[in-house]
């Protein structure tokens, strides 16, 4: 027996055959004690990890984020002070499909986003939308079942995704985005991201802002057609994912610039509506954009399963600096996304290379589980101790808290006076887009409810897009009436800024 190749079994040693299993005569059956075929067939029935239970189609790349502007005054975060050059990665995705889906379904895109700095890292994990379809936490695993597949048929079902919509009123504002143009960009690079919610800003003296977090995408904002993105599903499901990849292989550097809106503190419990509403934007009349620094991307993973699909986003990832806010879907963020890591990869998912911070000297009281590399020999597993190691100790108000107070209660939040479910959405159609734009929307709204919908849930269709606009909402009653929706009119791609 020759050795030719030199790959080796997982101990180490060399592996004697990637290509024969070791037999009694060339035709006899396999033996037990073939180690090496039996590891292969072991670890290849383990090679998946389950895929993220939403936004489970994507891919990113590395890059750096450099601090250009000067937004000290409102935060600390040493990754935000003027200079600061920080790696950084990127995952882009779509939310509803599963990991072989196409990249160019109608869904918004998720933008997530991961900061490796002096401080620990800080996750931002948005999407190319600045709203969310739901107000409460409590709604999300109900909206994104309504989304995926049936039971008995195992298919995506219109009827369902209309029947939910349609039940939750708030979610008109990112309806009305997901059916307009800028519902299936035309690449990763032509969207802009989102870190949708409201943060917190504070500054060393302790004075906090509520901020929201944009980065604009430098290569434009573009867009598919529906008629475009049925075809390319079918001729390249994998469209976004090599797009990037071969750009950032090619030269090509995608970058965003980061802007943020900064509000007082004290104006968000007076503002005219609820700031922390994640169905609303913040009109930038009322809270400019103030620029702050620029995100390349500039490096394609090496292996993709390793820094891509083990990499773990999550919205609890803070850094000093930088806050939460009293969003009820920010705070449920906080608990359910560490809590699906444990599940999927791992309790020591943070070890990973891809997830691991780069702080030097770091300590944590968190000791073995499985899978477990880092370790801190035999120093102190408890705090306090008498043995110098790290106990941390923060009395007194919360750095970065907010003032409550009240009965607990299972309520919606208390409204404002320009609180609704539809104002946003009605300027978007009547004040942001142009009659093109309009024309494309009702198309693509009555192309969707014409596929499949119950009677009753089209009639409260037609009533959600009444009550966003009253000539819209007859448009698609009559279109989907008359027989006239389908592959909207195809329309140039130009830069839409709505936001
Ligand atoms: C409040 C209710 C929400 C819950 C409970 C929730 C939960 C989840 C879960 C469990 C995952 C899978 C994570 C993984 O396996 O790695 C996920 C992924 C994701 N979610 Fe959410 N989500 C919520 C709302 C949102 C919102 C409002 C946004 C955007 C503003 C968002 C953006 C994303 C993105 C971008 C990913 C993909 C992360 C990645 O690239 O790995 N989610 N979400």
């Amino acid at each position: 027996m020759t050795q030719t190749h030199g790959s080796t079994a997982g101990n180490g040693a060399p592996a004697p055959s990637d290509r024969n299993s070791l037999t009694v005569g060339p035709d006899g059956p396999i033996l037990l004690h073939d180690h090496h075929f039996i590891e292969q067939m072991a670890h290849f029935n383990r090679e998946r990890v389950p895929e993220r239970n939403v936004h489970a189609k994507g891919s990113g790349a590395f890059g750096t984020l450099e601090i250009t502007g000067d937004i000290s005054q409102y935060t600390k975060a040493a990754v935000l002070q003027p200079g600061a050059k920080t790696d950084m990665l990127a995952r882009f995705s779509t939310v509803a499909g599963e990991m072989g889906s196409p990249d160019t379904w109608r869904d918004p895109r998720g933008f997530s986003l991961k900061f490796y700095t002096s401080e620990g890292n800080w996750d931002l994990v948005g999407n190319n939308t600045p709203v969310f379809f739901v107000r409460d936490t409590m709604k999300f695993p109900h909206f994104i079942r309504s989304q995926k597949r049936r039971g008995a048929n195992g298919l995506r079902d219109n009827d369902m995704q209309w029947d939910f919509w349609t039940l939750n009123p708030e979610s008109a504002h990112q309806v009305t985005w997901l059916m307009g143009d800028r519902g299936i960009p035309k690449t990763w690079r032509h969207m802009n991201g989102y870190g949708s919610h409201t943060y917190m800003l504070y500054n060393e003296a302790g004075e906090k802002s509520w901020v929201k977090f944009h980065f604009i995408s430098d290569q434009g904002v573009e867009c598919l057609t529906q008629e475009d993105a049925n075809r390319i599903a079918g001729e390249d499901s994998d469209f976004h994912r090599r797009d990037l990849f071969d750009s950032i292989e090619a030269g090509d550097h995608p970058s965003w610039t980061l802007k943020v809106q900064v509000m007082p503190y004290e104006d968000a419990k007076t503002y005219r509506f609820n700031p922390f509403d994640l169905t609303k934007v913040w009109p930038h009349g009322d809270y400019p954009l103030i620029e702050v620094g620029k995100m390349t991307l500039h490096t394609n993973p090496e292996n993709h399963f390793a820094q891509i699909e083990q990499a773990a986003f999550e919205p609890s990832a803070i850094v000093p600096g930088i806050g939460f806010s009293p969003d009820k879907m920010l705070l449920g963020r906080v608990f359910a996304y560490a809590d699906t890591h444990r599940y999927r990869i791992g309790p020591n998912y943070q070890q990973l290379p891809v997830n691991r911070h780069r702080v030097e000297g770091a300590y944590t009281y968190q000791f073995d589980g499985p899978m477990a590399y880092d370790h801190t020999g035999d120093r102190s597993k408890y705090a306090p101790n008498s043995y110098g190691d790290p106990f941390s100790d923060l009395t007194g108000p919360a750095e970065d808290g907010w003032e409550t107070d009240g009965d607990m209660v299972r309520e919606a939040y208390t409204l404002r006076p320009e609180d609704d479910d539809f104002g946003q959405a009605r300027t978007m159609v009547n004040e942001v887009w142009d009659d093109a734009a309009r024309e494309r929307f009702v198309s693509n709204v009555a192309g969707h409810l014409a596929g499949g919908v119950s009677d009753e849930v089209l009639e409260r269709a037609f009533e959600y897009w009444r009550n966003v606009d009253e000539q819209i909402g007859k448009r698609i009653e009559d279109a989907v009436r008359a027989g006239q929706h389908g592959d909207p009119a195809p329309h140039p791609t130009e830069a839409l800024e709505t936001v």
